[in-house]
């Protein structure tokens, strides 16, 4: 890979075209969600196809100022603005944000969108938020330690941060034989898809966008480092492949700035 390969850069079009591909990931929530969200009944994701538990959030959502971070795709922004929060979803993919514009348009919801690398929030001040709801994304970003720096700074002391985050080890497996629901240990962690050969990532992952594994240490380790307490923890089973038979895919933690 040349010297001066920028992975945001290539991710960027990457989530664009899988936008175009339909990617499940970008399918924004229909017309009956938004209604029930604006009834008090709504649940959003992290990691897979698992509601986040109602009590990471506060009992009242109305007015609360919410971050949703690498959070595009018309699924999760828009319905917390429906139950009632001050709603930013922050993305680096201009087509996963316009799905977000899409069904603020269709629904006459009020939100923001704002296009950029989540490990520079520069664009909001400090304290700016309550909440800040991070699904499953960081494995496409190179390195950790500015994002956790970067939320704990815009987060309000009392402040919570909700991440949904891949368990690494599941990148110790081969990919094409992950797809033929195999599982073939093959990588040392942690692992990247830069590290595999132009036509091996090229057979593995396509044009799609380059991954991360990012260790426990850099995933809690890191929010521990930047000031942030852990008070929730889950974890769940891939949603599609076969790793759901033998280990948890995801995990997600919720932490809170003192
Ligand atoms: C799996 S999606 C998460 C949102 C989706 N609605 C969901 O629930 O899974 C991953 C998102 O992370 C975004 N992303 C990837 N790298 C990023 C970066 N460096 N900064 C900000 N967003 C990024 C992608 O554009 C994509 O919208």
């Amino acid at each position: 890979m040349s010297e001066d390969f920028d992975p945001t850069a290539h991710n960027r079009v990457a989530w664009d075209e899988l936008v175009d591909s339909d990617n499940e990931w970008s399918r924004p929530v229909g017309p009956e969600v938004i209604a029930r969200a604006r009834e008090g009944d709504w649940s959003v994701v992290l990691i897979g196809h698992e509601p986040t538990p109602r009590d990471w959030f506060p009992s009242e959502l109305a007015g609360a100022r919410v971050l949703c971070l690498a959070s595009g795709g018309g699924q999760q922004g828009p319905v917390l603005a429906a139950a009632g929060a001050e709603v930013t979803v922050f993305d680096n993919s201009p087509k996963q944000l316009a799905r977000d514009e899409e069904v603020a348009a269709r629904e006459g919801l009020v939100l923001r969108t704002v296009l950029g690398d989540m490990r520079d929030l520069g664009a909001f001040e400090d304290a700016a938020f309550d909440i800040v709801l991070n699904p499953v994304s960081n494995v496409f970003c190179p390195d950790l330690a500015p994002v956790w720096a970067e939320t704990f700074r815009v987060l309000r002391p009392g402040g919570s941060l909700l991440v949904g985050f891949m368990n690494p080890d599941v990148y110790i497996f081969d990919e094409v034989a992950l797809d033929r629901q195999e599982l073939v240990v093959r990588h040392r962690l942690p692992f990247s898809s830069l590290d595999l050969s132009e036509s091996d990532r090229t057979r593995a992952y396509g044009t799609g966008p380059i991954e991360y594994s990012h260790s426990l240490t850099a995933q809690i380790g890191g929010q521990l480092a930047a000031g942030f307490n852990l008070t929730h923890l889950s974890e769940a089973p891939h949603h599609a492949d076969v790793t759901a038979k033998h280990l948890p895919a995801y995990i997600a933690t919720r932490a809170v700035k003192p």
